[in-house]
């Protein structure tokens, strides 16, 4: 287990940090005061990569998820596009319930929304935080989600537009790791309102690149 617990100054309201789990259970660790965001490094699935490569027509999509009961999401799942033997689709199929039914063990809400799309703009190039209490987040191909720790952030420059008057120190924007399970605290976390970790999507407008991600968050949630 890495970690970082320091005392910051700027703006933020707690002292903050960031872990870096060795295992699957060690996820939950995300509930403890203090930490904002933590993140699995688990091995890639070169065959979900190699299917979202060929899968040209593959958009994403949305869906609900009441009362813990995945069947609409497993429906939707069932129309990507491929057939059950196309290598790497069931991988991606398997992958996404799983991180489902595990978000689903790690907070106690059991109506959450279900995002996987395809993104091709940087339309949250500016580093913020989220008014959510946890999400999960999953890249699964393409640059990943960039967050920077709270001893670099000046909280009074959120929302400002500009992402100098929210970074202190550029040098220290961390990228998370592909195919990386990242749950974040946002903003509404119960106990630790204004913590949430400070984060962005990776600049790609202008560069032609796009990125597979997976959201996961409780249904009430907004951003
Ligand atoms: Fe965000």
């Amino acid at each position: 287990m890495n970690t970082s617990v320091v005392t910051d100054p700027k703006n933020n309201p707690f002292p903050s940090s960031f872990l870096q789990a060795n295992s699957l259970q060690e996820l939950e660790w995300i509930h403890r005061k203090g930490i904002n965001l933590i993140y699995w490094s688990r091995a890639r699935h070169p065959q979900i990569k190699n299917y979202l490569a060929h899968s040209p027509s593959l958009k994403g999509f949305q869906v609900t998820i009441s009362e813990g009961n995945t069947n609409h999401l497993e429906n939707e799942l069932a129309c990507l596009p491929g057939k059950s033997i196309t290598p790497g689709r069931h991988e991606l199929i398997f992958d996404i319930l799983f991180l489902v039914r595990l978000f689903l063990s790690i907070q106690p809400k059991q109506s959450l929304r279900v995002n996987f799309e395809r993104v091709q703009t940087d339309a949250c190039r500016l580093f913020h935080s989220d008014f959510v209490d946890l999400r999960l987040l999953c890249t699964y191909d393409g640059p990943a989600t960039q967050w920077i720790e709270n001893t670099c952030v000046d909280r009074s420059g959120l929302g400002s537009g500009c992402n100098d008057r929210i970074v202190t120190d550029f040098s220290r924007i961390h990228e998370l790791p592909l195919q990386s399970v990242a749950i974040l605290k946002g903003d509404r976390y119960p106990g630790e309102e204004g913590n949430g970790v400070i984060h962005r999507s990776p600049p790609l407008d202008g560069s032609g690149m796009h990125r597979y991600l997976l959201r996961i968050d409780t249904q009430e949630s907004s951003t």
